[in-house]
């Protein structure tokens, strides 16, 4: 089996989440009859502080949801530069709800508020009317970083004040709420709306979530309609979902702490430049020297020798994602296949550069 740092999307369901899948009872949810899919939503509601919650097949979908539910068309959205949304979802805000998305550069994926001030436009024909604020927390092309509470309070106030509406893509909310050992509703209370993933480090096969408040929820049902995810017998979705709430939340510390020990390692390695200290989650981030060769070549060596890293986002960058499947051993055992490839790519650089130079 190779080791998957890839994404904490390749986890697989334990035997105890295919359990409940197996013995979850279901309904119609298309028409609000699935009882598992309900105690799901109310679960999640309760547990961010919200009025309401809608389930969704994926994050993808549940951003688009916040993102038609706090917007209208021809609005603009604000969102640091490196987004998920504004990045990964293929132009989902102008496809589906004529959004146009404005992208802000920011500090590791983070805004705050000098970064925004100036920045909301409108009351003019020329401006899209600004109207959103989206963050990502924790986030993920960013480095895996996270918000300290009063950042988020902070600029969610600014938006607030200004009239903004505010959504967290909270792919990884769990994540980052127990890096800096925060209650999930404390920073979904900064937010409107707040979209969580089952099918990242809470390791579901599928599924997300999108809450907020009643209003805007009976809205986001109607975008999930519109966006083909109103599913049928959904519960053998949601009892995984819950499973892992009940389950897989606190033990994401070993993710983070494999994650860490990762970029230590293989922070004393040549060619390599890990930031240790910013491994604040399970991504850990790190660039391989040009001298050496590409990320995309690294990859295909650790590839070849049964350890999966991609390149993201940069030549010379790759992500280690760590996630319930990864033991420590095997964050030991990755380690020695990247020591063993960078050391022996060492070597063959400096044989031909003696032959170059010699
Ligand atoms: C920060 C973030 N938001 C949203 C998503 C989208 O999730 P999905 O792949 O379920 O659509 C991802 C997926 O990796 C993500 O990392």
């Amino acid at each position: 089996m190779p080791i998957e740092l890839r994404s904490d999307t390749f986890s697989q369901p334990t035997p105890a989440m295919r359990e409940a899948i197996a013995s979850a009872v279901c309904g119609d949810d298309m028409v609000g009859e699935d009882p598992t899919v309900n105690r799901l939503e109310a679960m999640v509601a309760e547990m961010l502080g919200k009025e309401a919650a809608v389930f969704a097949c994926s994050g993808t979908q549940s951003n688009q949801m916040g993102v038609w539910v706090n917007c209208q068309r021809g609005d603009e959205l604000l969102i640091e530069s490196t987004g998920h949304i504004a990045n990964y979802e293929s132009g989902g805000p102008a496809i589906l709800s004529g959004v146009s998305v404005r992208r802000i550069s920011g500090d590791f994926g983070r805004l705050d508020v000098e970064q925004l001030e100036g920045q909301i436009r409108g009351g003019n024909q020329h401006f899209a009317p600004t109207t959103l604020l989206c963050l990502e927390n924790s986030t993920n092309l960013g480095g895996g970083r996270t918000y300290p509470l009063d950042q988020l309070q902070r600029v969610c106030d600014w938006a607030h004040e200004r009239g903004l509406k505010t959504h967290l893509d909270g792919a990884r909310i769990f994540n980052a709420c127990v890096a800096r050992s925060i209650a999930p509703r404390d920073v979904a209370n900064c937010f409107d709306t707040v979209s969580i993933c089952f099918s990242k480090g809470l390791g579901c096969p599928m599924g997300s979530i999108l809450v907020g408040s009643a209003n805007d929820m009976a809205r986001a049902r109607r975008a999930r309609k519109v966006f083909g995810g109103a599913l049928r017998q959904t519960g053998i979705v949601a009892a995984a979902a819950i499973h892992a709430l009940e389950q897989h939340i606190d033990r994401l510390a070993d993710d983070h702490a494999n994650a860490r020990r990762f970029a230590e390692a293989i922070s004393q390695l040549p060619h390599i430049h890990v930031d240790v200290a910013g491994v604040e989650t399970n991504l850990a981030f790190f660039e391989i020297d040009p001298v050496w060769g590409t990320a995309a070549q690294l990859s295909q060596q650790l590839k070849e020798r049964g350890v999966h890293i991609n390149p993201a986002g940069g030549e010379q960058r790759l992500r280690a994602c760590t996630h319930l499947d990864v033991t420590r051993d095997q964050i030991d055992q990755a380690v020695a296949v990247l020591r063993e490839i960078v050391t022996q790519g060492a070597a063959a650089h400096q044989t031909s550069s003696a032959g170059t130079y010699g």
